[in-house]
């Protein structure tokens, strides 16, 4: 007898096979094959990643793996049916919702992801932590995007599977994506044996902002050349294709991308007005702090000659500045609590 592993995945298999026959040849799947054709999603797309459209009913799924004799209790732990509390009858997790399956590294189908099309909540409905699908170790696209990013010595992080998608679309065929949460260490352990670059492309917006601060800290705190696109008008990378096309994603957005330190400046720069001298003089101490955390002299000298130059300051109060907050950081490192001082002293140089 096989194992149940082996029973859950088959069924996930046999699902998204069904789910995708259901929404591309199907009058029940037309509405939501319209929706996603509307969305700027292409035949091609919704074939290479395998999307498919579950119906809008109670048991259609439960009739489907009972008649190919998976046991129903099996079935609710592989996530893809509900047990009801009153008399333990079976209903499906997945009702009406465009599914994006979920395949593991070694490309079998683990999980889905399912998308409403009407304002439900969630808007994303995800299988549940299984014996065969743990998020903090899954990453959408990784087995399909595996080979390019080999190849191309660089892989994309976006975060969300539309992205990924339209990005590919785009002709940018590395792109990889969480199960919507954090990155995790398990995580970078995948990604590092296939390349030693990530790129993250996040939302556009605040939010976007903020995961892109803490996945790309935790990236180089682990020895990899992280790369920050940044898209404009707090757009996510699937509305940016849509308005603007291939060409100025590829260009303008993951060919424009910033370092990790430049992207810094940009982002503690968020929300401050520049012009009021508070703000400024608060910017300025947290890029100290910054650049006082790099290994590199080199490059600490290279970003406080930039920082000098941007806000006419004199090189040499900066520099005295950067070795206190160094030095201090230091003291902390072994156990000091001495706070870092004030940036009140710092004049303008004329
Ligand atoms: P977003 O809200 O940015 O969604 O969440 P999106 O990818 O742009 O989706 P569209 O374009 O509206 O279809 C990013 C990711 O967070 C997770 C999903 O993985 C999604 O791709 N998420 C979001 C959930 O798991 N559940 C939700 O209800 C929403
Ligand atoms: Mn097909
Ligand atoms: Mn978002
Ligand atoms: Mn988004
Ligand atoms: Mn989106």
């Amino acid at each position: 007898p096989k194992k149940d592993e082996e029973q859950m995945i088959e069924a996930h298999e046999l699902l998204r096979k069904f789910y995708h026959h259901l929404l591309i040849n199907t009058k029940e799947g037309q509405e939501a094959y319209e929706y996603l054709l509307e969305r700027g999603f292409t035949k091609e797309s919704i074939e290479k990643f395998g999307v498919g459209w579950s119906l809008p009913s109670w048991d259609f799924t439960v009739k489907f793996l009972s008649k190919r004799s998976f046991d129903p209790a099996l079935m609710e732990k592989a996530g893809l049916l509900i047990k009801r509390e009153k008399d333990g009858s079976y209903l499906d997790r997945f009702r009406g919702r465009i599914m994006f399956p979920i395949q593991d590294a070694k490309g079998k189908t683990i999980a889905f992801s399912g998308r409403a099309i009407g304002g439900d909540e969630p808007k994303y409905l995800n299988s549940p932590e299984t014996s065969i699908f743990n998020k903090s170790s899954v990453l959408y696209n990784y087995h399909g995007a595996r080979a390019a990013i080999r190849k191309q010595q660089s892989a994309i992080l976006f975060e969300g599977f539309a992205d990924v998608i339209s990005a590919d679309r785009a002709n940018v065929d590395n792109g990889i994506a969480t199960m919507g949460t954090s990155l995790t260490e398990q995580h970078i352990q995948m990604l590092r044996r296939v390349t030693d670059s990530i790129t993250l492309c996040f939302d556009g917006d605040k939010a976007g902002m903020e995961a892109a601060y803490r996945a790309s800290i935790m990236l180089d705190k682990t020895h990899l050349n992280v790369k920050i696109a940044l898209v404009p008008n707090k757009l996510d990378p699937d509305d940016y294709i849509k308005n603007y096309g291939a060409e100025k994603f590829q260009n303008d957005v993951i060919g424009a991308s910033l370092t990790l330190m430049a992207f810094k400046f940009i982002y503690h720069r968020q929300g401050k007005n520049l012009k009021d001298e508070g703000d400024r003089l608060q910017y300025i101490e947290v890029i100290l702090k910054e650049i006082s955390n790099l290994e590199n002299a080199f490059e600490r000298d290279y970003y406080l000659r930039q920082l000098a130059d941007e806000f006419s300051l004199s090189l040499e109060a900066l520099q005295q500045q950067q070795r206190q907050i160094f030095y201090s950081l230091k003291k902390k490192g072994k156990g000091s609590d001495q706070k870092t001082r004030s940036m009140i002293t710092l004049a303008p140089s004329t």
